[in-house]
C-alpha cells in the first residue's frame, strides 16, 4: 500500500511514526459521527456557494460526493483508515479521491477543531431526543403498572424500616417522578447543546465573508456561538448532559435496587418475569434479578464518565487541545448504556408479578399504625407530644407480648388513655391509614387517581 501524504502533511519532512498513527486515531470511536459530519458538511458546502467563496456547481458536486459518500459507509463498503486519524479526514480524503479540485475546497474557512464539537452537538442533540422519549416510556409504564395495582398496600420504609403504609401505586409514581424531572433536565441541556459552533474556525475566527447564521438556520440551530475561542475549548455541553445521566442512572439503580430486594425471598413482595432473570449454573433453584443487578452496576459506569471528562477538562489551558478527543467515549457509551438501561427497566416492568398477599401481610405487622392512633388522640384534643408518649407505651407493650395495637381490647387500650373509643378499631387498618392521607402530594387513593389523570393513564 502506498502511503498517502497527510492532509495536513505540508511542513512535514519526516513521516509519522507508525506507532504514533494508531496512538493518536481516533476513527474507531469517532466513526459513529458520519452522518452528523456529513450534515454539517454539507451545511457548509451550500453556505459557502452562497457566499460566492466556492461556485455553486462545486458545491453540488461536494454535497453530492458526500451523499456517495454516506452510501458507502452505510453499505460498509467505506474503508476507514487510521492513517486519516479521525472521521473528518477520512470523509475529506474519499471526497477528494472522488471529484478531486471542488473536495480540495470544502475545507475552506474550517478547521477540525469548530467541525468536530459541531458534529457532537448534532449527535447528542439527536441522542437526547431518543433518551426523552425513553424516559417518557419509562413513566408510561410506571404509571400503567400503578394503576394495575391501584388498591395494593405495602408497608412505606424510612430507614429500610417499616413506617407507615403507603400505597405501592404512590411508590411506583415516585419513581414516575424522578424520571420526569430527567427528562425536564435532559431538555434543559438540550438548550446548550443547540448552539452552532461552526465558523469559530481554529480559535480565532475567520478572515473569508463566511454566514454563519444561514449555516445555523440549514441546521435548524436557534443560536451561535458567540466567541470563537469559547466555542471550540469548551466541552460543558457534554459535561451536562454526562451530569443528566449520571442522575437518571442514580433513579434507574434506585429503581433497580427495589427491585432485587422485594423479589428476595425475605421480602417476596414481586417476582421478576422469567424472561428477565437468569439461573445459576450450580444451584438449581436459583433465578437471579441480573438485569435490574445489571441496571444498578451500570451507574458506576457512568459516573465514572462524568469523572472522566471532569477531569479532563479541569485545567486545560484555552484554546482546543488534543486532550478534548477523549471526550468521545465516555460520551458515546454514556448515551447507549442510558437508552439499553432505560429500555430495560421499561421493558421489564409489565411482567412483574405483585405479590399482593404477601405486602398486605406486611403491611398490617410492624406496628406501622402507631403514627395513626397518636393521630387519632391528637383528633381527640390530646396535644401531639403527649399523644406520642401514650402510644410509645402501647407499642412497648405490644413488642412485651408480640401482639398488634389493634389485638389489644379497648379496656387494655383505655388504661393508656381514656380518649380512646371502640373507633379507634377502624382506624387503624392500612386501608384507612392509607386513605386518610390526603394532604397534597400524600399516599392517598383519591392523589394518586388524580396523579395518574394528569399523567394521561386514568
Ligand atoms: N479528532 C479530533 C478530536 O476529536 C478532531 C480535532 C483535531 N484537531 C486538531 N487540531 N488536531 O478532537
Amino acid at each position: 500500500m502506498v502511503k498517502e501524504k497527510k492532509l495536513w502533511g505540508g511542513r512535514f519532512a519526516g513521516r509519522t511514526a507508525g506507532s504514533v498513527e494508531a496512538f493518536t486515531a481516533s476513527i474507531d470511536v469517532d466513526a459513529r459521527l458520519y452522518r452528523h459530519d456529513i450534515a454539517g458538511s454539507i451545511a457548509h458546502a451550500r453556505m459557502l456557494a452562497k457566499q460566492r467563496i466556492v461556485s455553486s456547481r462545486e458545491a453540488r458536486r461536494i454535497v453530492r460526493g458526500l451523499l456517495a459518500i454516506q452510501r458507502e459507509i452505510e453499505e460498509g463498503k467505506f474503508r476507514f483508515s487510521t492513517a486519516d486519524e479521525d472521521i473528518h479526514m477520512n470523509i475529506e480524503r474519499r471526497l477528494i479521491a472522488k471529484i478531486g479540485k471542488a473536495g480540495e475546497k470544502l475545507h475552506t474557512a474550517r478547521s477540525r477543531n469548530d467541525q468536530v464539537t459541531l458534529d457532537m452537538r448534532l449527535y447528542l442533540r439527536e441522542e437526547m431526543g431518543i433518551i426523552g422519549e425513553a424516559l417518557g416510556n419509562l413513566r408510561q409504564e410506571l404509571a400503567r403498572a400503578a394503576r394495575r395495582h391501584l388498591k395494593v398496600i405495602m408497608p412505606g420504609y424510612t430507614h429500610l424500616q417499616r413506617a407507615q403504609p403507603v400505597l405501592f401505586s404512590h411508590h411506583l409514581l415516585a419513581y414516575a417522578e424522578m424520571f420526569e424531572r430527567d427528562g425536564e433536565r435532559m431538555a434543559d441541556c438540550l438548550k446548550r447543546v443547540n448552539v452552532l459552533p461552526l465558523g469559530a474556525g481554529a480559535l480565532a475566527g475567520t478572515t473569508l465573508p463566511i454566514d454563519r447564521s444561514y449555516v445555523a438556520r440549514l441546521l435548524g440551530f436557534p443560536r451561535i456561538s458567540k466567541n470563537s475561542i469559547d466555542a471550540v475549548s469548551d466541552r460543558d455541553f457534554a459535561l451536562e448532559f454526562l451530569a443528566a445521566s449520571a442522575i437518571v442512572f442514580v433513579h434507574l439503580s434506585r429503581l433497580a435496587e427495589e427491585l432485587v430486594l422485594w423479589s428476595s425471598w425475605e421480602f417476596g413482595f414481586i417476582e421478576l418475569p422469567d424472561g428477565y432473570c437468569t439461573g445459576s449454573s450450580m444451584m438449581p433453584q436459583k433465578k437471579n434479578p441480573d438485569v435490574p443487578e445489571l441496571i444498578r452496576g451500570k451507574s458506576g459506569r457512568i459516573f465514572g464518565h462524568l469523572q472522566a471528562l471532569l477531569t479532563l477538562m479541569k485545567g486545560l489551558p484555552l484554546a482546543y487541545n488534543r486532550d478534548l478527543q477523549e471526550d468521545k467515549r465516555p460520551v458515546f457509551d454514556a448515551v447507549d448504556t442510558v437508552k439499553a438501561s432505560l429500555q430495560m427497566a421499561t421493558e421489564i416492568l409489565p411482567g412483574i408479578k405483585v405479590k399482593t398477599e404477601r405486602m398486605a401481610a406486611a403491611a398490617l405487622d410492624g406496628l406501622m399504625n402507631a403514627t395513626d392512633l397518636a393521630d387519632y388522640l391528637v383528633s381527640r384534643g390530646v396535644p401531639f407530644r403527649s399523644a406520642h408518649g401514650v402510644v410509645g407505651a402501647i407499642v412497648r407493650l405490644c413488642l412485651d407480648r408480640g401482639r398488634r395495637i389493634e389485638e389489644l381490647s379497648l379496656k387494655e387500650l383505655k388504661r393508656f388513655s381514656p380518649k380512646i373509643e371502640k373507633d379507634v378499631y377502624s382506624y387503624l387498618t392500612p386501608q384507612a391509614a392509607v386513605e386518610r392521607r390526603r394532604s397534597a402530594g400524600g399516599t392517598a387513593p383519591g392523589n394518586v387517581r388524580q396523579r395518574l389523570r394528569e399523567m394521561g393513564v386514568l
